[in-house]
């Protein structure tokens, strides 16, 4: 029997600071007007020192799982995207599974810049269309402000906060994700990247007196690569799900510039009026741009099941992909649940696991002095 993998929850997480074009003029040798008229951004949301990539990721999912009243423990998979983790290790997405209370689920994070949310979309739903999993939790969660150089003016204006969250569940009923593509070209990777702090050059005082922790970008390089990809991918899965684009009612564009979605929307002869924008409020949220839009777009009433829509991305790597999906909404029939009640539960269970762990150490320490 093939199973389908159905859409079923979603929830978003936006900090709340708000920085306006006006604010960064304050900061770096720019201004609005410059800003609007190439980028088509006005302002972005910056988390506050509390907040972390996991923790918008955990705010995002709570409501997630909420809308497809899933319970947490039932969760079988949790896959972050991110270019912003919280560590090289351990991944994100364990941070995530531990405060949820995922006790059930694999957890594992990746990266595939902006294009992640889609690599994560299809990564899950190809667990679940094999059997191996019924059910996946994806999440995009970016805090990249904390990666951003604030004197350089050539990135620091594009890029903001947040995280979004999708339930995937099984189905026989065929919907959901009905293709996708990936594609990747690392010969343009120093395009876009964040050179120190990996393996390659591992953090010293030369990488950062060089500042080579922070975003580098070659903005016009990125913008030729970009526009001739949005296009080619929409099309080439359009395709591969045995339909054309006049089967598709929307297209959930990254969020990158406004310029860009312009220019493929024309050569997809596309009608922007379909097309979900809200960069203007957010900036690049980078992998978190594709599921906030979509919850924006649900919240708007712009998107109802049975709709058919095309998500497309590009980002570092050089990466870009694609994915067809046809909306369903939450199973009907199941017990509302609200997992953000349990928040203190999951709190409490992770710091008993902790001193568990603490008192079989001292057991075993004892009757192992050699470990
Ligand atoms: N404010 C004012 N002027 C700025 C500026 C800023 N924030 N940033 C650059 N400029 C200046 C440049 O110094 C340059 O001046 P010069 O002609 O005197 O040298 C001029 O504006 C034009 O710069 P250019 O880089 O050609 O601008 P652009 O039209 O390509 O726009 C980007 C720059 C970054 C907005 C654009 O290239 C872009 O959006 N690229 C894609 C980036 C992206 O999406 N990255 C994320 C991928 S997921």
């Amino acid at each position: 029997m093939t199973a389908y993998a159905h859409i079923t929850g979603w929830g978003k997480a936006i900090p709340e600071r708000v920085l306006t074009n006006r604010d960064l003029q304050r900061i770096v040798d720019t201004n609005d007007e410059w800003i609007v008229a190439r980028t088509g951004i006005r302002e972005r949301h910056i988390a506050a020192d509390y907040q972390t990539t996991a923790s918008l990721a955990v705010d995002a999912s709570l409501k997630a799982l909420e809308v497809a009243s899933l319970k947490p423990a039932a969760v079988e998979l949790i896959i972050v995207s991110t270019s912003s983790p919280e560590h090289l290790f351990p991944a994100t997405a364990c941070l995530v599974q531990d405060r949820i209370g995922a006790k059930s689920a694999g957890a594992f994070d990746l990266l595939a810049a902006c294009s992640g949310f889609i690599y994560a979309l299809n990564m899950a739903t190809q667990a679940i269309r094999s059997g191996s999993v019924q059910n996946a939790l994806v999440i995009g969660s970016e805090t990249l402000s904390r990666l951003v150089n604030w004197t350089d003016r050539n990135t620091c204006i594009l890029f903001g906060d947040g995280a979004g969250a999708f339930v995937l569940q099984a189905s026989e009923t065929p919907a959901g994700v009905l293709s996708a593509i990936m594609r990747s070209d690392g010969s343009g990777g120093e395009l876009l990247a964040i050179p120190a702090g990996g393996s390659r050059y591992p953090t010293s005082l030369e990488t950062i007196n060089d500042g080579l922790h922070y975003i580098k970008m070659n903005g016009r390089e990125v913008f030729r690569f970009a526009t001739r990809v949005m296009a080619q991918a929409t099309q080439e899965v359009v395709e591969k799900a045995n339909l054309t684009m006049k089967d598709i009612q929307l297209i959930v564009p990254h969020q990158a510039n406004l310029r860009i979605i312009e220019t493929a929307m024309r050569n997809l002869e596309f009608p922007m009026d379909n097309c979900i924008i809200n960069l203007d409020r957010y900036g690049n949220t980078s992998t978190a741009s594709i599921p906030i839009a979509t919850c924006e777009a649900i919240q708007d009433g712009r998107l109802k099941p049975g709709d058919r829509i095309v998500f497309v991305g590009f980002g570092a790597g050089l990466t870009w992909g694609a994915a067809v999906v046809e909306w369903s909404g939450p199973f009907p029939g199941l017990h509302k649940f609200r997992p953000a009640r349990y928040r203190l539960y999951f709190r409490f269970r992770s710091f008993l696991r902790r001193v568990w762990r603490h008192i079989e150490a001292i057991i075993w320490g004892r009757h192992n002095p050699s470990i």
